[in-house]
């Protein structure tokens, strides 16, 4: 597999930290320093599909490709306004596509697990080149009265274009079901049957207990593909890390011990976007023009479930 087309697009809202304390009991300079973030873009009068179908048709031009010429999308998304038809089905028709489309839900891990999924069909020849969407709006999950969650999260899309080729060197997933750090329970219709107890709420977090799992399970899953793959530290030129908060990001970068200008970030301009995230950095450094053909990059991710993935690829454009 390689990527030949990168996209993204944000919410126009940019919600600053002083637009936070206007209605929460936060400060800037608490936001600040536990997590980087200066402001979020949040969804206010787009849908979500548009996003993604942006994020898309970017990536598309990109790699040089039209809707036609994509043989299977797969969107990673945890929610949006539609239970069913599926996210990517929408996507779909946006973009006057007419391949199979699938959503999955990995949380924050979803673009690796997609990049897992497309590298599967592409070895099996069930497809030549593969969409890779990943849309997301936390920003319907938290409680907006809540400072501990609403403060970390953005809204916001990333695509990639992926085809045939060896340019994935290594990838790793894991899963381990820990259900109560991080969650969010949707309400269902009632019924006349329903005798069960059940409990809804706002996004739950223990925000402690994921940054412990978030750095070391990232750190173990870099440390074991740079060994699976025979490469040092400093044969990477980016370190891709989900952009959840800069104190994860700067403990994964003390870990591996490499400088500030190979581990990139935007957390402070779009705070947490869950699997958006991967691939709109991506875009930001394939079009700001940082990447060169043969550049090795390690992507990880963390989220929900708990989930991590993590591969190393070289640039191929
Ligand atoms: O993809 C999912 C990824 N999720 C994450 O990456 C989150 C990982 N966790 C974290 O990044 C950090 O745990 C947080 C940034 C969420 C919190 O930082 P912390 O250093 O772990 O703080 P804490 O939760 O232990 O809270 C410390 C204090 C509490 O007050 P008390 O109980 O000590 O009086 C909180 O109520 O900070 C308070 N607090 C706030 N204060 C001002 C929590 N949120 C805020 C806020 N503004 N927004």
């Amino acid at each position: 597999m390689k990527i030949i087309g990168t996209g993204s697009a944000h919410p126009k809202c940019a919600v600053s930290n002083e637009m936070l304390e206007k209605f929460l009991e936060t400060t800037d300079e608490w936001i600040t320093e536990r997590t980087g973030i200066k402001e979020r873009c949040v969804i206010s009068s787009e849908k979500l599909e548009d996003l993604a179908t942006d994020a898309a048709n970017k990536a598309l031009e990109d790699a040089g490709l039209t809707a036609a010429d994509i043989d299977f999308i797969i969107c990673s998304n945890v929610v949006n306004e539609f239970v069913t038809p599926a996210l990517s089905c929408i996507i779909q028709g946006k973009l006057g596509a007419k391949c199979p489309t699938v959503d999955i839900n990995a949380a924050c891990a979803g673009f690796i697990y997609a990049m897992d999924m497309a590298e599967d069909k592409l070895r099996c020849k069930k497809a030549k080149n593969i969409l890779i969407v990943c849309a997301e709006e936390p920003s319907r999950m938290v409680s907006w009265q809540n400072r501990s969650t609403c403060v970390l999260f953005g809204d916001g899309a990333g695509a990639a274009v992926v085809t045939e080729g060896d340019e994935l060197k290594a990838i790793r997933l894991t899963t381990e079901s820990m259900t109560n750090v991080l969650y969010y329970q949707r309400k269902l219709e009632p019924t006349p049957y329903i005798d069960k107890d059940e409990n809804f709420e706002p996004l739950v977090m223990r925000g402690r207990e994921v940054f412990k799992h978030a750095v070391s399970n990232s750190n173990k899953d870099i440390k074991t593909l740079l060994e699976e793959t025979g490469l040092k530290t400093d044969d990477i030129k980016y370190y891709v890390l989900h952009q959840a908060n800069r104190r994860i990001i700067d403990a994964i970068r003390n870990f591996l011990g490499v400088d500030e200008e190979r581990v990139p970030h935007n957390v402070e301009r779009y705070g947490n976007i869950s699997s958006a995230a991967l691939p709109a950095l991506l875009d930001e450094l394939n079009r700001g023009g940082k990447l060169q053909k043969g550049d090795k990059l390690v992507f990880s991710a963390f989220g929900a479930g708990f989930t991590t993935g993590a591969c190393v690829i070289e640039w191929a454009k």
